[in-house]
């Protein structure tokens, strides 16, 4: 039995490669587990109260995947919880990421229960929009610590436990905002979904010949709370219908990509021509188009 199924961990070892002349190389993903551990990996979500957080818990609870759900509102948590525990087990955690000390707490607290985080999710996120000065420093801590320092902790004290099952899964929800080039406003957004996705593709690398797979899930414009949390409902709404994507279906395409150890994964055909243009139009050019698209969807004030 697979462990997406929410049981024992059991061996599956896939490698796909060619020989050359440079000898093996491998280009495919590995899906190496060991039963190193009777306890049912289960998947622990951050921002799981909204949007693709909630969508990410109902999917994995249809594929029978214990849930461990944290966000700051408790009653959101707790009602998803009531709705997903006919399916899975359930348990919920409110922690606000802001709070320096919250990602050492979730641990222990998943330690003290018992539970083995087979699959982590770095979901919880938001965008501060304005300009870089227009909010204070302590916004921008706040941001960084839940986007940034917080994401990295979580993966440094949950990665253990699953190299030492010899299986795991590390989701990290990115944006095609950290693949076209850099906009005016919401400052740190784009850089850190940049950074996120550096991190997310070393840690695969590293992690990748101990059964752990790790993947940077890049959506675009998704519908969720998003854009009322950022005050960009306004302007975004004006976007035309193709750039949108619900978060139900962000939810499959990552699970499937995490699954399947693929490293950096775009979420619909649009946003791959968007990404594969700024990346391969000249970069004047490209900055100059998103530039001049930006005001749709940033507030540079
Ligand atoms: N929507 C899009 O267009 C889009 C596109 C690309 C990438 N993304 C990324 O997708 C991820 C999820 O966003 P979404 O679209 O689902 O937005 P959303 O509907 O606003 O959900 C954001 C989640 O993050 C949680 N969160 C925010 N601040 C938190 C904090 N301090 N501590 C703990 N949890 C916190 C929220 O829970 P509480 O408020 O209850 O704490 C909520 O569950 C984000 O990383 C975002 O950058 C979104």
């Amino acid at each position: 039995m697979t462990a997406a199924s929410g049981q024992t961990v059991q061996r599956v070892t896939r490698q796909i490669g060619v020989y050359g002349k440079m000898g093996f190389l491998r280009i495919g993903p590995l899906n190496v587990t060991e039963p190193t551990t009777d306890r049912k990996p289960h998947a622990l979500i951050t921002g799981a109260s909204a949007g693709i957080g909630t969508a990410l818990a109902r999917e994995y609870a249809r594929r029978g995947v214990p849930l461990v759900l944290t966000a700051r509102r408790a009653d959101r948590l707790q009602s998803l919880a009531d709705e997903l525990s006919a399916q899975v087990a359930v348990t919920v955690l409110p922690a606000d990421l802001a709070d320096p000390a919250a990602p050492k707490a979730l641990f222990d607290q998943c330690q003290n229960l018992g539970l083995f985080i087979g699959t982590l999710v770095n979901n919880a996120g938001y965008g501060v929009p304005g300009r870089y000065l227009s909010s204070d420093w302590e916004t921008h801590r706040d941001f960084l610590q839940v986007m940034q320092t917080g994401v990295a902790e979580l993966c440094h004290r949950f990665l253990p436990a699953m190299e030492s099952a010899g299986y795991g899964r590390i989701l990290n929800i990115a944006s095609l905002a950290g693949l076209v080039p850099a906009s005016a406003g919401h400052t740190l957004y784009g850089a850190n979904k940049v950074w996120l996705i550096r991190f997310s593709e070393c840690l695969a690398l590293e992690c990748r010949d101990r059964g752990v797979n790790v993947t940077a899930l890049c959506p675009g414009f998704t519908w969720s709370e998003f854009h009322d949390v950022n005050g960009m409902r306004g302007n975004v709404s004006k976007l035309p219908g193709y750039l949108w994507q619900d978060a139900e279906s962000v939810a499959r395409v990552g699970i499937d990509a995490v699954e399947a150890g693929r490293t950096v994964v775009l979420t619909k055909g649009i946003n791959k021509v968007i990404a594969g243009l700024s990346k391969y139009l000249p970069a004047p050019l490209a900055r100059a188009i998103v530039s001049s698209k930006s005001k749709d969807f940033r507030d540079a004030d």
